[in-house]
């Protein structure tokens, strides 16, 4: 037996309004799309196929997605047969069509939609929501489901039931493949309806199995941006929920922005206004914000980052960053740092506990061991053409408002003055001040 799913996405998404492919747009950092691959992938569901449209399917292909191309939509059952046409058959397959435009839908959803369907029935999601809805309605015959009306082709009395149709389905493959060949366009709305497949399979004494979603919210569609940003709060909410579950304090959810693919340790305490983003991981018993954003970046543990931004970079064990500091550039922090107020470092690399407490700029520079960074201190590693790198050794003392002029080095256990402007290495143990800088007597 194999599983293999269709992924319906050509639809024009133009309550969007918007030149970007509805499922292209964002929640948490992720597309619609992607949300709802990797459910089918966490579901175990490894082959599928996403039914496009001219305009998005380049854009599809692109991120290495097998897609098909519907080249005008005549309705969900039509999509189904076009992506059929491109499968291979299977007599032992089984097919799971899902929406792409359902981001909140969850893996252990579609595992209860194919267990519900066994071998041989078809089953499908379904959810009990308030009125009104534009949902299809489940028509019931006892514990199975007789048919789907759509709204627009629905009787007064059809529209008050309350069970919708989520547009989830799994189907035996021959049956799938036998019940689109027959659907007809004769209804409100003049598609091809994939829900008239469950009135056929009613008839071919097959009716399908209803599968009640736990809550409404996770399979309700995003059609324009308000809804997109519902569901982004309720994405939100749930990758909270999860790593709080996990041992991890967010002081406030709703002003905490993560991401799906986070790694945060145990008592690791995050304030409000965080954004954290890509796939950053964050250590145990960390501090993070208020009022930070960290992207891509690797943060050891018992680390304290305040007000502050980290971008592609790492920050060492012990370390403690902000308030207001800007490290990014692929900057690497090794442990027990401490970068201060007003401190922007990029490209750089602070051996253990160096520090740069005040208002600095270190850029393309290395800083070895216990060194530390006087108030004001830049690294003038740009002349006009090239950027040059400085070296500054271990136990070294930069004075307040140094200029280092790179290339440069500054051996171990070196001091420069207050205001020194560096225009030559100076030697391990050596002492200058003044501009430009020159030895101490
Ligand atoms: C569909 C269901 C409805 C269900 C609802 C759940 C049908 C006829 N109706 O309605 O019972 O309650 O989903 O959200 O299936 N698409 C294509 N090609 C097409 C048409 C649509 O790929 O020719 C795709 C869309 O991009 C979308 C999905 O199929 O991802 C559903 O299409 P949509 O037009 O949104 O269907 P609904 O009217 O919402
Ligand atoms: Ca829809």
């Amino acid at each position: 037996m194999i599983v293999r799913a269709i992924l319906l996405a050509a639809g024009k998404g133009t309550r969007m309004k918007s030149a970007r492919p509805k499922v292209l747009h964002e929640l948490c950092g992720r597309s619609m799309l992607w949300y709802a691959l990797a459910a089918l992938r966490d579901a175990g569901i490894e082959e599928i196929v996403v039914v496009t449209n001219p305009e998005l399917d380049p854009q599809v292909r692109a991120l290495g997605v097998r897609t098909v191309v519907q080249g005008e939509q005549l309705g969900t059952g039509h999509a189904v047969q076009v992506a059929l046409a491109a499968l291979e058959a299977r007599a032992d397959g089984r097919i799971v069509v899902t929406n792409g435009d359902m981001p909140l839908v969850r893996a252990e959803t579609l595992v209860r939609v194919l267990s519900a369907a066994g071998e041989n029935d078809v089953a499908l999601v379904t959810a009990r929501m308030p009125l009104p809805s534009n949902f299809g309605r489940i028509v019931r015959h006892g514990e199975r489901v007789a048919r789907i009306v759509e709204v627009r082709d629905a009787s007064e009395s059809e529209r008050a039931i309350d069970e919708m149709n989520a547009g989830i389905y799994a189907f035996p493959e021959t049956h799938l493949r036998d019940a689109v060949a027959r659907l007809r366009s004769d209804n409100a709305q003049g598609e091809y309806y994939l829900t008239d497949a469950i009135e056929l399979s009613a008839a071919a004494d097959r009716p399908a199995v209803p599968v009640v979603a736990d809550e409404f919210e996770e399979v309700l569609g995003v059609n324009d941006r308000s809804e997109l940003a519902r569901a982004r709060a309720a994405m939100n909410r749930r990758i909270c929920e999860r790593h709080m579950l996990a041992g991890v304090t967010i002081v406030d959810p709703a002003t905490t922005f993560l991401e799906p693919e986070l790694t945060i340790g145990i008592d690791t305490v995050i304030y409000p206004g965080t954004a954290i983003s890509l796939q950053s991981s964050i250590g145990s018993r960390c501090t993070i914000g208020p009022h930070t954003r960290i992207s891509d970046a690797r943060i050891g543990d018992d680390v304290t980052v305040q007000e502050s931004v980290v971008i592609e970079s790492e920050i060492g064990s012990g370390s403690a960053i902000g308030p207001f500091a800007h490290v990014r550039g692929h900057a690497v922090l090794v442990g027990e740092n401490r970068v201060g107020n007003f401190v922007e470092i990029k490209n750089s690399r602070y051996e253990r506990g160096a520090k740069s407490a005040h208002l600095s700029y270190l850029g393309d520079a290395e800083i070895g061991e216990e060194s530390n960074i006087g108030a004001g201190t830049i690294t003038c590693n740009y002349d006009g053409k090239k950027k040059h790198r400085t070296k500054i050794g271990r136990n070294v003392s930069i004075g307040s408002n140094t200029s280092i002029v790179a290339p440069r080095t500054i051996g171990d256990g070196a001091l420069t003055g207050a205001g020194s402007v560096v225009t030559k290495d100076i030697e391990p143990g050596g002492r200058v001040a003044g501009n430009p800088a020159r030895p101490l007597p």
